[in-house]
């Protein structure tokens, strides 16, 4: 995707919150662009970190992982086998997926009906990684991704492949990485808050273990694998609570941004 070169201005307004933005987006003068994307493994926090950031920067956030969930979800309550890739793409396709961006977070809808209430449920989570991995199924999300990013001069999007494949002409790349410990450690926490298991039957080894193969299988497929993108700035959460993650982000995006253009106006 080829984003518009005529930005204002990347000064980025830092500590306003998405209400001050809406102001802003009032004001006569247009907002600037921004597109920053942020890439990594599963159980590093992205999702949770990303909207923060994405509310901090008072820019629209685009959870794409919730989208893959959801072409999943969609195909399991079909009965449809998750390695039936044209039964699930037909599926996909005629649900026109998309958020309802006047929602907090944005409500994903598929059939005109929200989807958000069985995007964290274990069959749901069990059965995403195989789906993400069809090449039509990827193909139709990352077209719908692309259009929201044409759409939204200024989001923070999330997910494994967005700077790397997705919009690889981004303003900022992050790679948000964490040991597989940690993030067992942050999945068992999220599932007991979710109440979708009690700490007897939470098994971290276990978590551990799935996640390490997750890793695997996401890395070696071959289409949208897990990759750091080459002029990703890659940022280690294992040993940081999520209040300085974000911050951390804060300031990369802003250092990056002033980096390419220390005057803070971006040449047209
Ligand atoms: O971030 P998450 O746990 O909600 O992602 C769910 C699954 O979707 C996970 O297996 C990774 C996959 N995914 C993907 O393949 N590409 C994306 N852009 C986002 C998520």
């Amino acid at each position: 995707m080829t984003r518009t070169t005529n930005r204002e201005s990347v000064v980025i307004e830092l500590g306003k919150s998405s209400e001050d933005s809406a102001d802003h987006r009032s004001s006569a003068k247009p907002a600037p662009e921004l597109l920053v994307t942020i890439d990594g493994p599963a159980g590093t926090g992205k999702s949770t970190v990303a909207r923060e950031l994405a509310h901090k920067l008072g820019v629209d956030f685009l959870d794409t992982g919730a989208m893959y969930r959801a072409a999943t979800a969609l195909a399991i309550d079909a009965s449809i086998p998750r390695d039936d890739e044209a039964a699930i793409v037909k599926l996909v396709e005629s649900a026109d997926l998309r958020f309802d961006w006047g929602a907090d977070p944005p409500d994903l809808r598929a059939f005109a009906k929200s989807v958000m209430h069985r995007l964290r449920d274990t069959d749901v989570t069990a059965e995403v990684s195989p789906v993400s991995a069809l090449p039509g199924v990827r193909e139709i999300l990352v077209h719908i991704q692309r259009r929201i990013g044409s759409e939204h001069s200024r989001l923070v999007s999330e997910g494994r492949d967005q700077g790397s494949v997705v919009f690889p002409d981004a303003d900022v790349k992050i790679y948000l990485d964490a040991s597989p410990r940690v993030r067992a450690q942050r999945r068992a926490a999220q599932l007991l808050r979710e109440g979708k298991g009690d700490a007897a039957d939470v098994d971290i080894n276990q978590i551990e273990a799935e996640i390490t193969e997750r890793d695997q299988r996401d890395r070696s497929r071959s289409v949208g694998p897990l990759v750091c993108p080459k002029d990703a700035i890659r940022f280690d959460t294992s040993d940081l609570p999520q209040s300085e993650v974000v911050e951390g982000l804060l300031e990369i995006v802003v250092s990056a941004l002033r980096a390419k253009d220390p005057t803070g106006k971006k040449q047209g």
